[in-house]
């Protein structure tokens, strides 16, 4: 089984309001999508790559691709457009049973250990696997005026994460299934669950931030000065 990346990089990044996608501020002295990039390879470098970026894209640089084997393919006008367009492209040289991992550009803080245990997880669980994180704070419901309805049982919730890993075929048909039937798809694992499958929950560190907010910047150069050494690139 081959192990294919899939990253989704071609958003506008619209809540951090910059003068240019997200992916291309730069974080401790390198541009996001470099730094996403680093840590992939350093976990996967024989990995082949599809980096999902907007055909209009004037920032891209391919010197911050460190893969041998990559390609670049057209996103979408949503995330999972991107990742349809992606898995597409690899139609004809994909098996189905390869596996393929998809990860947010906007998530450089990922470390090394927790992409290698998610790809192991997603080797072996049949309906695939995501890095998650559990909920720490209590969670409240609005009544839609700004006042408290309800408060939601914390326990068994997760905040959905990534990478999300899944057999090549199978995220294929969860992708087109999903969208045959209208169903709205937020995540991977969320259209593999449309299909009545159950991936697996794999734990993974709170720091793996989704770079989304102008403070957001701030806390991502923080977690990566603060990771050890070995995750550093
Ligand atoms: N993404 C993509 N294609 C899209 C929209 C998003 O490939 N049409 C990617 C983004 O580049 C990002 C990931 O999906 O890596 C998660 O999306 P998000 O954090 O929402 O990024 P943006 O869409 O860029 O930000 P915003 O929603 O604030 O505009
Ligand atoms: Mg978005």
């Amino acid at each position: 089984r081959r192990l294919w990346l899939i990253v989704p990089a071609a958003g506008q990044g619209r809540r951090m309001g910059a003068d240019r996608p997200k992916q291309y501020l730069e974080l401790a002295g390198r541009p996001i999508l470099a730094r996403t990039l680093a840590r992939l390879h350093r976990a996967f470098p024989e990995a082949r790559l599809c980096l999902c970026l907007d055909p209009d894209d004037a920032w891209f640089d391919p010197r911050w691709v460190p893969f041998a084997d990559w390609r670049r393919t057209p996103g979408g006008a949503e995330r999972v457009d991107s990742v349809s367009g992606a898995l597409a492209a690899i139609a004809s040289e994909a098996d189905v049973d390869d596996l393929v991992l998809v990860h947010d550009v906007a998530r450089p803080c990922v470390t090394v250990d927790d992409l290698r245990r998610l790809r192991d997880a997603a080797l072996a669980a049949p309906a695939g696997a995501i890095l998650a994180a559990p909920v720490a704070d209590t969670m409240k419901r609005d009544d839609g005026r700004g006042r408290i309805r309800a408060t939601e049982p914390r326990d068994g919730l997760w905040h959905a994460l990534t990478p999300q890993g899944f057999g090549y075929g199978l995220l294929c048909r969860a992708l087109e299934t999903a969208r045959a039937q209208g169903v709205a798809i937020t995540d991977e694992a969320s259209a593999v669950e449309a299909l009545g499958l159950a991936p697996r929950l794999v734990s993974g560190r709170r720091d793996n931030l989704k770079v989304t907010h102008p403070d957001d910047l701030g806390l991502a150069g923080w977690i990566l000065a603060a990771q050890d050494e070995p995750y550093r690139n």
